[in-house]
């Protein structure tokens, strides 16, 4: 049981928040909204007490909800396992329901990538209702602004988060959404999703980095809800893509993890829901972690594989990651890749990946925007569409295959954070006949071949013309 000193008065709570730094700890209450440690500015978690809270001694207690599905609250991907996230009261949660996902296990992909057929399975977060795994984390942190009586919430983003964003509150009409995106920047599929939602959409003048900072500071001044991941509660909601991971695999736990890391708020919600489940007894082991950065915005591979820099219990050397970051700003040197989800360079989730990479023995790796796309056209080939960001997962396990660091007979879950629709013009710039369409969106950022390239047949309006052309491709 922990003690919180809450202003004046000493409060006893199952549930509330901490600050991760290992020197600082202090704690906050469960409905505060400042979502960085006052003390020490450093990142907070929400802490349960599982002494005092119900958990079930197995996960197929879980299975029992696939027949409550008439119940919101059951048929929602995230709140049927609410018990692993008991941070509100049932009538506090907003569900739209997100979470509707599945493992989809991949033995087309398998030769592409370098497994041995029936060892490559797909988290396929695009079937969410905002068609990204946003939902899973947006519902929790929604759940946590009503509880507090918040009415705006704001985000910075480099396009799912303000579409889930903008969706929630359309949806529900709780709260208004105010997003700020950096100008030109983010994918049209998100972008329609944030306009046509109604969501305030401010136009930053820079790139996502420089909104993140924005918004931060706006949402303080304010007294805006911010839903960002820095948000400990919406990482609440992300550790749901992990347990359904896990009944997709009959409760067996995988191999591998391999997600694509941007603000690195999935790394970070990943590694806590495993580390909980198995401080909970239950699950045996912890699966390992692969984050995959594009190579144009490749942070944390720097810091992890190139500066050996490490969580170390809390004792991860800031000063370094400080300088690291002082130096980058000293030579402009800003986020670039086709993959513009995760176009980040100052992940604000940064020690939090670092302590899952330490609890998962973890590892980093960086794909480039080509890689990216020949992986995402073979993702598509075989039937799940995905988004430039999603398929740097499957990207990067088949660099990592190559490297000799996953095996071949592994257990392999990729998850594809987001919906092919979410960005048309890469995919169709990817597989276009058009010399200048493929210079202007992809040729620019390195990319030289369409491997994959699926053209369209061009023919004249002839029936025969069109007969001919069918004959000879299909
Ligand atoms: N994949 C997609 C499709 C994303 O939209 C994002 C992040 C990521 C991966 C990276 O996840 O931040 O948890 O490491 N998009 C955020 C946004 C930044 O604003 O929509 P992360």
């Amino acid at each position: 049981m922990r003690q919180i000193f809450d202003g004046e008065t000493t409060v006893t709570e199952a549930v509330f928040q901490r600050c991760i730094e290992s020197q600082c700890s202090g704690t906050l209450a469960v409905d505060d909204t400042s979502f960085i440690c006052p003390q020490c500015g450093g990142l907070l978690d929400v802490v349960y007490d599982w002494s005092r809270l119900s958990v079930p001694e197995s996960l197929t207690f879980f299975e029992k909800r696939w027949s409550e599905r008439n119940d919101p609250l059951a048929l929602s991907g995230v709140w049927r396992f609410r018990e692993l996230l008991p941070f509100a009261d049932s009538r506090w949660v907003m569900t739209i329901g997100e979470g509707q996902t599945i493992l989809q296990r991949a033995d087309g992909l398998c030769s592409y990538v370098g497994l041995v057929p029936g060892r490559l399975f797909l988290q396929y977060e695009g079937m969410n209702p905002s068609g990204s795994f946003k939902d899973n984390g947006m519902t929790a942190a929604f759940t946590h602004a009503r509880m507090v009586g918040a009415r705006r919430a704001a985000c910075a983003s480099t396009g799912n988060t303000s579409a889930s964003l903008a969706v929630f509150c359309s949806a529900t009409g709780l709260m208004r959404a105010i997003i700020f995106i950096g100008a030109g920047k983010i994918a049209y599929g998100k972008l329609a999703q944030a306009l046509d939602h109604g969501a305030l959409t401010i136009q930053i003048a820079g790139d996502f980095d420089d909104a993140m900072q924005r918004v931060q500071q706006v949402s303080r001044q304010l007294g805006i809800y911010l839903v960002n991941s820095i948000n400990p509660f919406r990482l609440e909601g992300q550790k749901s893509i992990m347990y359904r991971v896990l009944e997709g695999l009959r409760w067996e736990v995988p191999d591998w993890v391999v997600v694509p890391g941007g603000n690195l708020g999935n790394v970070s919600a990943f590694g806590k829901a495993f580390f909980e489940l198995h401080q909970l007894g239950l699950i045996p082991r912890l699966p390992r972690l692969a984050v995959v950065n594009a190579s144009g915005a490749n942070t944390l591979y720097q810091l992890y594989e190139k500066l050996r820099i490490r969580w170390n219990d809390g004792n991860w050397p800031k000063q370094q990651v400080q300088q690291f970051f002082a130096q980058m700003q000293a030579e402009h040197r800003r986020a670039s890749t086709i993959a513009s989800a995760i176009e980040i360079n100052y992940p604000v989730n940064l020690p939090k990946a670092l302590r899952a990479l330490q609890w998962c023995d973890g590892v980093v790796c960086e794909v480039t925007d080509q890689e990216i796309l020949d992986a995402k056209a073979q993702v598509g080939r075989h039937g799940l569409g995905c988004e430039p960001a999603s398929a740097a997962s499957v990207a990067g396990l088949k660099r990592l295959r190559q490297q000799g660091v996953i095996g071949k007979d592994e257990r392999v879950v990729c998850v594809l954070t987001g919906h092919q629709l979410k960005d048309p013009t890469a995919t169709v710039a990817y597989h276009s006949t058009d010399p200048h369409l493929f210079e202007e969106v992809l040729g620019r950022r390195g990319v030289r071949r369409p491997t994959f390239a699926n053209r369209a047949v061009q023919v004249p309006n002839d029936l025969n013309e069109i007969i001919k052309a069918i004959e000879l491709y299909a």
